[in-house]
């Protein structure tokens, strides 16, 4: 997967929220919650665009790569919160969610967070293979927090100044 990472944009909002229905279910943001994170204070919208597979594909000239992964910073004084990421089935393991935190991390910093925080289904053990691998840790615990009935994990990750990911 070759992703290009852009700032998310308002023609992409009925791409982010059909991935939202795909990758979050009944706790989806609809058309409407992506367009008011996207012009929120405090928000950072990323997408990433499959540009390999635009190029790859005949059939696709002349039409725009595809969104296949975003992520939604939001900050407010010292903490940030990762309030989304997720990534199109089919793009999954090629790096794109890691490419989307690398960037939102020393942006944080930036912004003047010291750290960043976010919440993951204890059902959700793919995500937390990630946030593991991305050094996040867990801090604490939400029973009943989802729709599902499963508790919310929330873990962090200390913005120590370096731009790692
Ligand atoms: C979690 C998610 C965003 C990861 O996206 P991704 O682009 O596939 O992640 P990456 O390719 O950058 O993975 C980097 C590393 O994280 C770990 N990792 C990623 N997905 C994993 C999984 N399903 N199980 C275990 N470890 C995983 C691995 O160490 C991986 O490195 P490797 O592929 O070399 O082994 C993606 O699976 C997703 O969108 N899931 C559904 C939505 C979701 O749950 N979002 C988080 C909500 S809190």
């Amino acid at each position: 997967m070759s992703a290009v990472l852009r700032p998310a944009r308002t023609a992409d909002v009925a791409r982010v929220a059909a991935l939202e229905v795909d990758l979050f279910g009944t706790d989806a943001w609809n058309e409407a919650q992506v367009l008011a994170e996207l012009s929120a204070p405090g928000r950072a919208m990323l997408v990433a665009d499959d540009v390999a597979r635009h190029a790859a594909d005949d059939a696709a000239v002349g039409e725009r790569p595809q969104v296949v992964g975003y992520a939604v910073l939001g900050v407010a004084g010292d903490v940030a919160d990762l309030l989304r990421i997720g990534v199109a089935p089919a793009a999954r393991r090629t790096g794109v969610a890691t490419a989307l935190l690398a960037h939102l991390l020393p942006a944080a910093r930036a912004a003047g967070a010291e750290r960043m925080l976010l919440e993951v289904s204890a059902a959700n053990t793919g995500a937390q293979g990630f946030y593991a691998a991305a050094g996040f840790a867990e801090i604490h615990r939400r029973p009943r927090y989802y729709r599902d009935g499963s508790a919310a994990l929330v873990l962090a990750r200390e913005l120590d100044g370096t731009s790692g990911g």
